[in-house]
């Protein structure tokens, strides 16, 4: 399933709240061309980004007040797409607006909901744990644009095994290869991890976690309908991991958030930030793990559009491997949910 349908019921982000202002700002999310800005208040607007008369992109025109103004003709709409005025035949305004999306700032982020506004609801929202514990540290995070189906990035973000070749540097380590994978189906999505037992930490973690020699580590990689990825890493010390762990003082907890909007079906723009459980102030921690993650997902960036060429130009027939199990029970599952929302 690399074709172009969505799931639209969801809220996906739309960018970080600090970069939307009283500017306007056009994006391409799921196909759909979206102007967006704030009010004089400050609360976000997200608009169809195409007038009525003759499609000009209305983030052409201009800001006036919280209302935009059409650049070609001056039809203007206010924030819920409802035109209000049109200047070249007074008393008589379209009834024709444009679309309006439901939008709301979140963990510094800026949400949308691309399906029907009436189904929006905020507590929807995908739930980030311990966020604002004053224990617990962030990274700034960042953006990519990758020029890929973002089906391809969730086969990546539940698949541990990939580290092995991949992020040589950073995540790979001992067992990262070979250790059996469990596979679980979950409310939410999918969830593909493993716990590897008494090895050295991988290069990235081995300068965070608090304590020495070596290691339980688990792998926790979990996709959530429809394009959210969590990837949970714990290390503790030899002999206090496994399934049945209970977090210790020097249990070091990180958690990599991956929030994929679809530009289309062939471009996805991706949204992440690290949340730990060590260090909440320690700014240069966050620097340098945000700068080791930025390394990394330009790795998988390469790798991920090559694949998607790849997988579009195949001369041969492609072969799934065991790795393949989560990624494609995820993609089935959300299949279902994309057909019964478009009841096929
Ligand atoms: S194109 Fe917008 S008013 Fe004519
Ligand atoms: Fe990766």
């Amino acid at each position: 399933m690399t074709d172009s349908r969505f799931l639209q019921d969801a809220w996906y982000v739309a960018g970080w709240s600090k970069d939307f202002d009283r500017t306007l700002k056009s994006e391409r999310y799921l196909g759909e061309q979206i102007v967006f800005f704030r009010t004089g208040e400050g609360r976000p607007v997200a608009l169809e980004d195409a007038c009525p008369h003759r499609k000009l992109p209305l983030s052409m025109g201009r800001l006036h007040e919280d209302t935009i103004e059409c650049g070609y003709h001056g039809l203007t709409f206010d924030c819920t797409g409802r035109c209000v005025a049109a200047p070249t035949q007074p008393g008589r305004i379209p009834r024709a607006g444009v679309r309006s999306y439901p939008v709301v700032d979140r963990y510094r982020l800026l949400w949308i909901w691309m399906g029907n506004p009436e189904h929006a609801d905020e507590r929807k929202i995908f739930p980030v744990e311990n966020y604002g514990n004053a224990d617990w540290g962030l990274t700034d995070g960042g953006t990519l644009d990758i020029d890929c189906h973002y089906l391809w990035i969730a086969d990546n973000l539940l698949d541990p095994s990939h580290v092995a070749w991949v992020h040589l540097s950073s995540f790979a380590g001992a067992g990262t290869d070979d250790v059996a994978l469990e596979v679980e189906k979950t409310e939410r999505g999918v969830v593909v991890s493993r716990w590897i037992l008494g090895q050295e930490p991988s290069p990235y973690y081995g300068k965070l976690i608090k304590f020495t020699g070596v290691c339980d580590r688990l792998q926790h990689y979990e996709m959530c309908f429809p394009a959210i990825g969590l990837n949970k890493s714990i290390y503790t010390p030899a002999g206090t991991g496994g399934r049945d762990m209970t977090v210790r003082p020097e249990t070091y907890i990180n958690i990599s958030y991956h929030f994929m909007t679809p530009i289309d079906g062939q471009h996805t723009r991706y949204f992440w930030f690290q949340h730990r459980n060590t260090d909440p102030d320690n700014a240069e921690i966050s620097r340098s793990m945000n700068e080791g993650a930025c390394q990394a997902f330009e790795e998988d960036r390469d790798v991920l559009v090559a694949v998607h060429r790849g997988m579009q130009n195949m001369a041969t027939p492609n072969i799934d491997l065991g790795l393949d199990a989560g990624a494609k029970l995820f993609r089935r599952s959300l299949d279902t949910l994309i057909r019964a929302e478009r009841r096929i």
